[in-house]
């Protein structure tokens, strides 16, 4: 790992799921962290089990990074030296729905947020973007030269996001921009006091079955066995929330080192593992069997999607080393101790 330099950090979004869990590393790795957040998926809780964490009172700015007056403030009242980029919106089928909330949320926070950098001279900028744009045809592993696409509004703010990037970054010869590729984030941190908590019923595998092991629902549904993938059932690249956060932190420091303005790096494993194999691994976790029932495929999922890591790898001397029975450990003890999730706020 590089040398860290001290940074002041903001990090938008520093309240959601990955956002929290790196805020803890980038603190433990020496940095200042001031955190931006409208809680609009997120609560104001997690801020002080971050406080309880990491030991250190964060400073905590609470509203729409749309709203381009406080945004400025914070700039002009505050010495930043880089940004990590979480907040948006993410839910692809709730996107489908709701196109121009996500156009409007995703596209105008990253507006606000980089025209502030601008102005105050903030040139350092870490983005979460997703292996969702690789689009539905991509070969597997996924590497970072493949072409970018997407197949749902959610997905076209992350490509669209990432051009924006591209051009402010070539306009702007003293920018340095990582944009981060995550394949599916899933665990917790290993106190178990943060995790991932859905708003509504989950979306995605892990925390749904985490839900039905603390009771909270009756079974999984298994979305398709008749894919073309070993078991018949889709095949994703899950990484530990923590493997990502320690992610972010090394991209950060590259930055103050690279001579390249945007650089580009996926963060998975490199491991495709199936619905059942998770299954599988959270009964071990569990110690007991899960109920579930294959039904019929999810529209726009894909067989398998998992990442080539080896860029990241070669480049930022970061390596995803947790296991999925790591993964699974660790969710299972976040939602055993909070099975409600986040108390209300
Ligand atoms: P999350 O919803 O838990 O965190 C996002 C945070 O941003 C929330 O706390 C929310 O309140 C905040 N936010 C949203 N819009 C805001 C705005 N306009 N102003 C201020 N705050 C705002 O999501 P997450 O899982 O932590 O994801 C973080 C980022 O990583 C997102 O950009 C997401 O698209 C991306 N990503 C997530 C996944 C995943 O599976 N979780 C995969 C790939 C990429
Ligand atoms: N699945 C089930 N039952 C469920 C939920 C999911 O069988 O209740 C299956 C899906 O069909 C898929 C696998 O579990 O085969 C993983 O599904 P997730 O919803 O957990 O993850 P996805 O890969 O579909 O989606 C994730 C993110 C998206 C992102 C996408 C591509 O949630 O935001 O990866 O990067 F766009």
């Amino acid at each position: 790992m590089p040398t860290v330099t001290a940074m002041r950090v903001l990090v938008s979004g520093g309240a959601g799921y990955i956002g929290s869990h790196t805020v803890v590393q980038l603190v433990a790795a020496g940095h200042d962290v001031v955190v931006v957040d409208n809680f609009a998926n997120s609560n104001p809780t997690v801020v002080n089990r971050l406080e309880a964490l990491t030991g250190q009172h964060l400073p905590l700015h609470a509203f729409d990074l749309r709203d381009v007056d406080k945004t400025e403030h914070l700039f002009a009242h505050d010495r930043i030296d880089a940004v990590v980029h979480f907040a948006g919106f993410k839910a692809v089928g709730e996107s489908v729905e709701l196109p121009l909330e996500y156009y409007e949320n995703n596209l105008g926070a990253t507006f606000s947020l980089v025209r502030a950098m601008q102005r105050h001279n903030v040139d350092k900028l870490v983005f979460s973007s997703s292996a969702t744009v690789y689009g539905a045809e991509a070969p597997v592993p996924m590497t970072e030269a493949l072409p970018t696409s997407a197949t749902n509004p959610y997905g076209w703010t992350k490509v669209m996001i990432e051009q924006v990037l591209r051009d402010v970054a070539a306009a702007r010869p003293s920018w340095r921009i990582a944009l981060l590729r995550y394949f599916n984030p899933v665990g917790a941190h290993p106190s178990g006091t943060i995790g991932e908590d859905p708003a509504d019923i989950p979306n995605n595998l892990m925390p749904y079955i985490a839900q039905v092991a603390v009771g909270r629902r009756d079974k999984l549904r298994v979305f398709g066995n008749d894919y073309d993938t070993p078991d018949g059932t889709g095949v994703r690249d899950y990484i530990h929330v923590e493997d990502l956060a320690a992610g972010h932190v090394a991209a950060l420091a590259k930055l103050t080192t690279t001579d390249a303005s945007v650089s580009t790096w996926n963060l998975g494993t490199g491991h495709g593992t199936s619905v059942m194999d998770l299954l599988h691994a959270f009964e071990r976790a569990v110690g007991h069997e899960l109920p579930y029932e294959v039904v019929g495929r999810r529209a726009g999922d894909i067989a398998a999607s998992y990442a080539d890591p080896s860029l990241a790898q070669k480049e930022l001397g970061w390596k995803a080393v947790r296991t999925i029975d790591d993964m699974c450990v660790d969710t299972w003890r976040w939602q055993r101790q909070n099975p409600d999730g986040y108390p209300s706020a």
